[in-house]
């Protein structure tokens, strides 16, 4: 089969198109002939060895896929060849096919498209974890979402208005912005050419957003974090601008604050029943037209790279997908 194969760590361009041996299931896993792979953020972290997982070289990457079930190794039960499903791979999502444990797979509703499930489980997953189980975000509270385009602060902009909260949504283009405000989000702004204190300030009467969720980290963070409620909770999800910021611990004190880390894999891995809820919430939502996951753009197998570049310069928003 054909697969996106990384030999040696570097960036997107030292990924090569190879030939690989098609993957036999094991005992308990099954192979799913993948029809779309989601992109995300830790894909371009690991090629380079900067992701908290290291795999051993060659390995493909592409940690999360849809696709249908056709080998099913010996002891698993609950899935039959044919399911239509969802599943974090970790790694093998940039293929024609991958071997992933049986309980990692979610099965599908008969009509969602293969291509909005590929970006379910790991984007989703993990803005329902921080909104939801970490933050226990409430109606009527106003989250901040930094990254707001991207895959997993999109997620997180449309679960905020699902639990009914009034979301502020940052990002680093007004076209970013706008397509925020297009998504549901009640206020936006560009965090790049607005100070991002003030402008929170001002829209929220000088209160300060009950939830901040940062996925985004650099120099943003502690300006968020500075302008959160009083008893507010700062989420750190990740650090897509490169740098872990160093936060003075007066900050969190003088506001009656929380700072709240999410892991979501690490969730996925210790829960699996309470990540099976989230999951099954999110389909729920989706079910009954409360959020709708925006694919924004489909890449070829052999773009792969291509995708990854596109993430790593900002250029993606919502989801992209790879379609083998
Ligand atoms: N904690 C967890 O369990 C968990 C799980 C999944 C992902 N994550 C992390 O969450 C973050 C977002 O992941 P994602 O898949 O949603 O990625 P994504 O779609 O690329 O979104 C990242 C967003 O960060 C912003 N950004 C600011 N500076 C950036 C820079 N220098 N390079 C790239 N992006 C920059 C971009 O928005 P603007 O251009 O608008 O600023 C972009 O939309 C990543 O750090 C990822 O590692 C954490």
């Amino acid at each position: 089969m054909k697969a996106i194969l990384c030999e040696q760590w570097g960036g997107p361009e030292t990924l090569r198109l190879a030939e690989v041996p098609l993957p036999q299931p094991g005992p308990g896993q099954v192979r799913i002939r993948i029809a779309a792979a989601g992109v995300n953020f830790p894909d371009v972290l690991i090629i380079q060895k900067k992701y908290q997982v290291q795999p051993q070289l060659p390995f493909v990457p592409g940690a999360e896929v849809a696709g249908t079930v056709e080998a099913v190794g010996d002891g698993v039960r609950d899935i039959q060849a044919g399911a239509a499903v969802a599943a974090l791979c970790g790694t093998g999502g940039f293929a024609e096919a991958c071997v992933v444990d049986a309980a990692q797979c979610v099965l599908l509703p008969p009509d969602l498209p293969m291509d909005l499930a590929a970006g379910l489980v790991l984007a989703w997953g993990t803005a329902w974890h921080a909104l939801r189980d970490r933050a226990a975000l409430c109606e009527g509270e106003t989250l901040l979402v930094l990254g707001a385009a991207g895959g997993v602060g999109l997620a997180a902009v449309q679960i905020g208005k699902a639990i009914g909260a009034r979301v502020i949504a940052a990002a680093g283009t007004p076209e970013k912005v706008d397509l925020c405000r297009r998504q549901g989000a009640d206020e936006g702004f560009d965090y790049e050419r607005e100070d991002l204190r003030e402008t929170v300030r001002r829209l929220t009467d000088g209160t300060g957003p009950a939830v901040v969720f940062d996925a985004v980290g650099g120099r943003f963070s502690e300006p968020a974090l500075r302008s959160i409620a009083w008893r507010g909770r700062h989420l750190v999800v990740g650090f897509a601008a490169g740098a872990v910021p160093a936060i003075a611990l007066n900050l969190p004190l003088l506001k009656g604050a929380s700072l709240i880390g999410v892991f979501w894999g690490e969730f996925a891995k210790r829960e699996p029943r309470r990540h099976a809820e989230g999951l099954r919430e999110i389909l729920d939502w989706i079910a009954q037209g409360r959020i709708r996951p925006l694919v924004s753009r489909r890449y070829a197998l052999a773009d792969a790279p291509r995708a990854l570049a596109d993430l790593a310069a900002r250029a993606a928003t919502g989801k992209v997908i790879v379609v083998p």
